[in-house]
């Protein structure tokens, strides 16, 4: 009766149609994997003077089953290799090679150095760790003076001479010391403050700091580089205004607006109209200036009553918030990735 299993089991696979992969793994879990090794069980079953005849029949009809599968198995083999081209459309565009983009941080500050390089200013670094003379003493903060208050500093605990610098015109104080006049140059770069961090404050982020020294540079020079610079990076017929504002490192000493469209026939390119950044006044704020004060000369080595000069210092993410209307700072330093890559491409 076992033999008769046997027989019906060898007609089965040799009826069994093998056309694909699919059909090919099919048979091998049918037969190789399950029907086979059930007769093979059964030897326990069949009386001992069978047993050696049942076992050569079960071997054989395993013989049968694996032959068929490896020649199936080869023609598959055999047909993907030939037939890979069978089916290819050679008219199809390529895939399209997925690229990153480039963080808005760093687009911003390129532009920003593309625009200064292209009017004479090269571009210097200096310490994240500083000590107080660079930060602070150099730049016309006397000791105890609360204009330090104004800004909220990590000073290393064992040593408060030493600090993380809380703007980069301490790059300012070093290239005075390390330079002689004329000296044009722009100095991007970290800063850190010791605030919480929210949607308008970071205790890390970044500044682009200019410099020119020489004979007779003057507040005009200072409204027409700056005038230069916004229409560079906020578009023609952006406008400049300057407040009159206190630094101590700058005598006299301004912010500076730029106009942000609200007055301007066409919609305003920063807000589209909803006024949301310039909270209605048409101005907004991108960054403090004014003329090197003569006692900083004097404490970087420079003859003040040869040499004048400007100063300006401004928020790199704030540039940025304004250009791609970024409502808040935490964005820039998530690095989710649906944020980043809408700047894909832009330039
Ligand atoms: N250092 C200032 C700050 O972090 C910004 C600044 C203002 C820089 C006026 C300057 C300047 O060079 O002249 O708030």
């Amino acid at each position: 009766m076992n033999f008769e299993k046997i027989e019906a089991l060898n007609q089965e696979i040799d009826l069994f149609p093998i056309e694909n992969k699919a059909d090919t793994e099919n048979f091998r879990i049918k037969f190789l994997k399950y029907e086979i090794k059930a007769l093979m069980e059964e030897i326990k079953n069949i009386p001992a003077e069978q047993r050696k005849e049942y076992g050569i029949a079960v071997n054989a009809t395993k013989n049968k089953a694996e032959t068929k599968w490896k020649e199936a198995q080869e023609k598959l083999e055999q047909n993907e290799d030939s037939n890979i081209f069978d089916n290819f459309d050679f008219t199809l565009p390529i895939a399209a090679h997925a690229s990153g983009a480039i963080h808005p941080l760093h687009l911003v500050k390129q532009k920003v150095i593309e625009i200064f390089e292209r009017i004479g200013f090269s571009v210097a670094d200096g310490p994240e760790i500083e000590d107080d003379f660079h930060n602070f003493t150099a730049l016309n903060f006397p000791p105890d003076h609360p204009a330090r208050e104004m800004q909220d500093t990590f000073f290393l605990e064992k040593n408060p001479d030493i600090l993380l610098r809380t703007h980069t015109s301490s790059v300012q104080v070093r290239m005075m010391q390390s330079q002689k006049p004329p000296i044009r140059m722009i100095m991007p770069g970290r800063v850190f403050r010791n605030e919480a961090i929210t949607a308008r404050a970071n205790c890390i982020f970044h500044q682009v700091e200019g410099l020119y020294i020489g004979e007779n540079v003057s507040l005009v020079d200072l409204k027409q580089t700056l005038y230069h610079f916004a229409k560079e990076m906020f578009g023609e017929g952006t406008k400049i205004r300057f407040r009159s504002s206190y630094f101590p490192f700058t005598e006299i000493s301004a912010e500076v607006d730029i106009s942000c469209g609200k007055f301007s026939e066409t919609t305003c390119k920063i807000c589209g109209g909803s006024e949301s950044v310039c909270k209605g006044s048409g101005w907004i704020e991108i960054l403090g200036c004014g003329m090197v004060d003569p006692n900083v000369l004097e404490a970087c080595g420079i003859d003040s009553e040869k040499y004048t000069g400007f100063a300006f210092g401004m928020g790199i993410e704030r540039i940025a918030m304004i250009k791609y209307q970024i409502k808040d700072l935490r964005l820039f330093t998530e690095n989710d990735v649906r944020f980043l890559r809408q700047f894909a491409g832009v330039l």
